[in-house]
């Protein structure tokens, strides 16, 4: 169970451009909504006006692609985040193990960490500063990634888990990034899984992908895979019923399909709960 006080959501879904219209005026059935942050760092304007009404309807988390913890913090992007924060009120935020960019330039991109104690001490001061300043719970996400360091000096699982313990911070745990990892890397999910502090898990990332040319690539455009629904359904039965959300970002299927989705995570949450 977590070590956190922080509410299970139920099952959700990310909030995209091609759901605004349903979302916004017939409310659909649906426990929560993750949004894009960097879509809603914003002064004014529509994307705040749907975000207000998204708000009024459902619980509403932020997840944010674009703090770069490998890198300097970013001070334009850090005042404009703790002011979203400050509008929506989560009970916690997210963004990912990884970094983006260096020196001005961005590569649009989620891009692993060399897993080493220089990196790990470096993510550790970035992670502590958002808490610090936001006075809010952050959850780390880890990503999907297609190689490794020769520089780094331990395995992905142990950073994570050392970074989560030294920043007291959460895990939002991608349950598709580590199957995708493990196919690219060659490694054993199960034993990943065993290596993480599952009890700072307070968010489960789901999602499809691609397979090409051998590799697994994090596509998100896809229903979830059953590998993937098995190991949810393992990390579910360690962490007990906790938030999580279908990530569906390319050939974004309709609504009532993503509903369809979410429906079979429950289900997978309810015979976890089973005795
Ligand atoms: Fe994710």
């Amino acid at each position: 169970m977590s070590r956190f006080a922080v509410p299970d959501l139920g099952v959700g879904v990310g909030f995209r451009v091609p759901h605004y219209g349903v979302v916004i005026n017939e409310r659909p059935r649906m426990d929560w909504f993750e949004v894009i942050a960097e879509n809603f760092m914003l002064d004014g304007g529509p994307p705040l006006d749907n975000l207000s009404r998204l708000q009024a309807a459902y619980p509403v988390v932020p997840h944010g692609v674009s703090m770069s913890l490998g890198d300097a913090v970013d001070e334009d992007h850090e005042r404009r985040l703790l002011a979203l924060l400050a509008r929506l009120n989560p009970p916690w935020f997210s963004d990912h193990a990884c970094w983006t960019g260096h020196a001005g330039v961005n590569t649009h991109d989620l891009l692993p960490l060399p897993h080493t104690e220089a990196v790990l001490r470096h993510v550790v001061d970035r992670i502590k500063r958002a808490q610090d300043r936001s006075g809010r719970l952050f959850a780390v996400e880890n990503v999907s990634s297609y190689l490794s360091y020769r520089a780094s000096t331990m395995p992905e699982a142990e950073f994570l888990a050392e970074l989560c313990e030294r920043a007291d911070c959460a895990l939002l745990l991608d349950v598709n990034n580590v199957f995708v990892s493990s196919v690219n890397h060659g490694f054993a999910p199960e034993e990943y899984l065993r290596a993480l502090p599952l009890d700072r898990v307070v968010q489960l990332h789901l999602a499809g992908h691609s397979v090409r040319e051998g590799f697994r690539l994090d596509t998100h455009d896809y229903p979830v895979c059953d590998e993937v629904w098995a190991l949810y359904s393992a990390v579910i039965r360690e962490t007990g019923p906790v938030s999580t959300l279908i990530e569906w970002d390319d050939l974004i299927p309709s609504f009532e399909r993503l509903q369809a989705e979410a429906d079979a995570a429950r289900r997978v949450r309810d015979e976890a709960k089973a005795p």
